[in-house]
């Protein structure tokens, strides 16, 4: 597979190298040059997920890998299904919430630490990142047992949930944690450090699980395609997908699955009061407003990222951004959808909820809708108990942590302490 920086197209990369490097030169986004067409999309909507994922991944990645390792990868990264649940009579839920974190970004997470174990050559690799809560679990899960990769998480101490730090703090083995005395800011500016300390870098192979790295993307294409496998056959024709989007890189994943063949009608761009896209859609200006605090905090972005690849896609496709739906919900209107669905027996949290509305209030009669569950509603405990007043019980995964006991490090904000833990 190639690929090749948006910003700066002469700048070609392997999918090896794109893994690796994360990011183009000027903080340019890697994108494939070739997507192919599949033309054994029926075929594909019959095999159940893993090897239907191997078959898409192999087709978008190529010979680079062999059959063999990516076979392993996509088995060892895709241990969890995505059930697509009935919520009305023509709209469903693609829950992506039932991997050991409960959240949608398993698939990507698990997959690239899958793909950086195989493409990563000789030597160590230290993933050192830094989290104000759901980030470090995602990562520390993913490459959890990962032979030659240790991975090292900041996280503020006393500043994210104890259920949060239960599920990311309690692994042991390769996955060291540190509670900082400081803020999240503070830890991001000491993973910057780190980054920047090139004889650091060099020492113990530092990486960051970065979220833009193309892999994520790719895994993320596989389950489009799994939601519309558990459609009815009847029902496949004029399918709508609606996305909660905050860095748009799931609404990029659906955009690659649409190209490949899959038969998606068209897609809704569902954000919160941070909809710097839903105003770019209507009006044609792109007006980045200060970012403000809502309940649906995973999409608190108003300059996402992976922009520039959606509308890549459009330009190569020749498509229309006129033809991409979007809205946005305000908290309140979100509140309100979290008690309707609860009333209509489907509970849910604030990013799928404002999915779920955004979708209901376009879809047409003929359509069928699918939107996405990007997190299990217990991820968000504390705000849907006391919107809908109800308790929720801990799903197995949560509370299996929640038992464990902590084994974090704790450490002062000091760069010198860190970079010596880190050559420990
Ligand atoms: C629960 C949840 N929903 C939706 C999103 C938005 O996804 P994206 O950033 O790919 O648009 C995120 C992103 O972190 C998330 O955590």
């Amino acid at each position: 597979m190639n690929l090749y920086n948006i910003k700066h197209p002469e700048e070609q990369v392997t999918f090896s190298q794109a893994v690796r490097q994360g990011l183009g030169r000027d903080q340019g986004l890697f994108f494939p040059e070739v997507i192919p067409q599949l033309n054994n999309i029926d075929e594909l909507l019959e095999v159940p997920l893993v090897e239907r994922s191997q078959k898409i991944l192999g087709a978008l990645i190529g010979e680079e890998l062999p059959k063999a390792t990516l076979d392993e990868m996509v088995r060892n990264a895709f241990t969890f299904t995505a059930p697509l649940e009935k919520v009305e009579d023509n709209i469903y839920a693609l829950e992506l919430f039932h991997g050991p974190t409960l959240a949608f970004k398993d698939f990507g997470g698990r997959f690239m630490a899958q793909a950086l174990a195989a493409v990563r050559g000789d030597g160590k690799i230290t993933i050192l990142t830094a989290t104000s809560g759901d980030t470090g679990a995602a990562v520390a899960h993913a490459f959890y047992g990962l032979e030659n990769i240790n991975v090292v998480i900041l996280y503020p101490k006393g500043k994210i949930s104890p259920l949060q730090e239960k599920l990311f703090c309690t692994l042991g083995g390769n996955i060291r944690t540190v509670a900082i005395n400081a803020d999240f800011d503070a830890c991001q500016a000491l993973v910057k450090q780190a980054f920047d300390d090139a004889e650091l870098r060099q020492t113990i192979g530092l990486n960051s699980a970065n979220s833009i790295n193309i892999s994520r993307l790719l895994a993320q294409v596989c389950y489009y395609f799994e939601a519309v496998a558990q459609l009815p056959k009847e029902k496949r024709d004029n399918v709508v997908v609606s996305v909660p989007s905050g860095n748009f890189g799931n609404l990029t994943a659906g955009l690659i699955a649409k190209t490949l063949g899959l038969p998606i009608k068209r897609f809704v761009a569902s954000t919160n009061a941070n909809d710097t896209v839903p105003r770019y859609l209507k009006s044609g200006n792109w007006d980045p407003k200060t970012t403000v605090a809502t309940l649906s905090n995973a999409m608190d972005v108003s300059r996402p990222n992976n922009w520039p690849r959606v509308e890549e896609l459009f330009k190569r496709n020749g498509w229309n951004l006129t033809d991409l739906g979007s809205g946005m919900l305000t908290d309140a209107q979100t509140e309100e959808t979290l008690k309707a669905m609860n009333a209509e027996g489907y509970v849910c949290e604030p990013h799928g909820a404002i999915a779920y509305q955004v979708l209901k209030a376009q879809l047409k009669a003929s359509e069928t809708g699918i939107f996405l569950c990007t997190a299990h509603p217990a991820k968000f405990k504390e705000s849907v108990e006391c919107i809908l007043g109800i308790q929720l019980p801990l799903p197995e995964a949560l509370d299996k942590h929640n038992q464990l006991p902590l084994l974090s490090d704790e450490m002062d904000n000091d760069f010198a302490q860190l970079r010596a833990y880190l050559l420990k």
